[in-house]
């Protein structure tokens, strides 16, 4: 399997038009490499490729990448479908660069999927270009995609998008994707959005080759001390950080044989230089950060 980062920043990006703080700025200055919003794509064979979310990043991070090159006909695309993890704005506005792509499978847990029929109502706008296939990624038993893969969808939380009104409670909101190369025996799982350690999830790493994973804080006190404005001090957004006794970092030492990556980086994240003191604990605990176009070998 080929695992290609399309992006892994944040929503908004690094840096973020709207943010002056210490790190977007030495990252407008070019001394920290910039980040697209995160994105990952997929393919067994090479010649068939699934995105797991789509930024609205997604056409630049088209564009990059030359295995995603559209052809051989005029509008053929390796493109074949996406994959969401939630409903979130950053994760699913990039359905709407992909209008008019044609034959396109989208999988979306059911909450997902009526959120961008509903409060963000994608489905109905995208369908009238080119109708897709809108399939249920909790199905039971999992599905296969094109091109070799065989996948599972893993319940993680119920965090909803801020623009649902009244969000159902206790909705699979937010999920994990296992997704296999049973030719090669690469399983990636692939999980950019903790708001806590999930039921089973040691489990289903423990199943995994490679995880990608919700590095959007570094600690639980960023947001409040990086940024000065209305958003200080308020809670961590639903992301689990990655250092503390509490933090990701920690659960994932039980997992040593595993490749462990951090992605979905917040423009606030220690994490986005690589010199910082956060990026050498990481590292000195066997986890990753990658830049943007890195690809995965599963
Ligand atoms: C999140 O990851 O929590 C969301 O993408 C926040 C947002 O809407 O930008
Ligand atoms: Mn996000
Ligand atoms: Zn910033």
């Amino acid at each position: 399997m080929r695992a290609i980062l399309l992006g892994t920043a944040a929503g908004g990006g690094f840096p973020q038009w709207n943010c002056a703080c210490a790190l977007c700025a030495r990252c407008l200055s070019g001394e920290l490499p910039a980040r697209t919003q995160e994105s990952v794509a997929v393919s067994g064979n090479g010649r068939d490729w699934w995105l797991l979310n789509a930024s609205p990043d997604i056409r630049t991070q088209l564009l990059a990448v030359p295995a995603l090159a559209p052809g051989p006909g005029p509008r053929d695309t390796p493109v074949r479908g996406v994959l969401l993890t939630d409903a979130e704005v950053d994760h699913a506005l990039g359905l709407t660069v992909l209008r008019g792509g044609a034959d396109l499978t989208v999988y979306a847990a059911p909450p997902v999927r009526d959120a961008l029929t509903t409060d963000l109502p994608l489905r109905g706008l995208l369908d009238r270009y080119a109708p897709w296939d809108w399939q249920d990624s909790t199905a039971p038993g999992g599905f296969a995609l094109a091109g070799g893969l065989t996948v599972t969808t893993h319940r993680v939380s119920a965090k909803a998008p801020k623009y649902v009104s009244g969000p159902a409670p206790d909705a699979p909101w937010v999920s994990a994707y296992r997704i296999e190369d049973r030719a090669t025996g690469g399983v990636l799982v692939y999980a950019p959005c903790l708001a806590a350690w999930p039921d089973g999830f040691d489990d289903l790493l423990a199943s995994a080759t490679c995880a990608l994973l919700d590095g959007t804080f570094f600690s639980a006190g960023e947001l409040g001390t990086a940024v000065r404005s209305k958003d200080a001090g308020q809670p961590l957004m639903g992301h689990l950080p990655v250092a503390g006794p509490g933090g990701s970092l920690a659960a994932l030492a039980r997992h040593r044989g595993l490749r462990r990556i951090y992605t979905h980086l917040n423009n606030t994240n220690p994490l986005l230089d690589p010199f910082s003191d956060a990026c050498a604990t990481v590292r000195k605990a066997g986890a990753e950060v990658l830049p943007d176009g890195h690809e995965l070998i599963l």
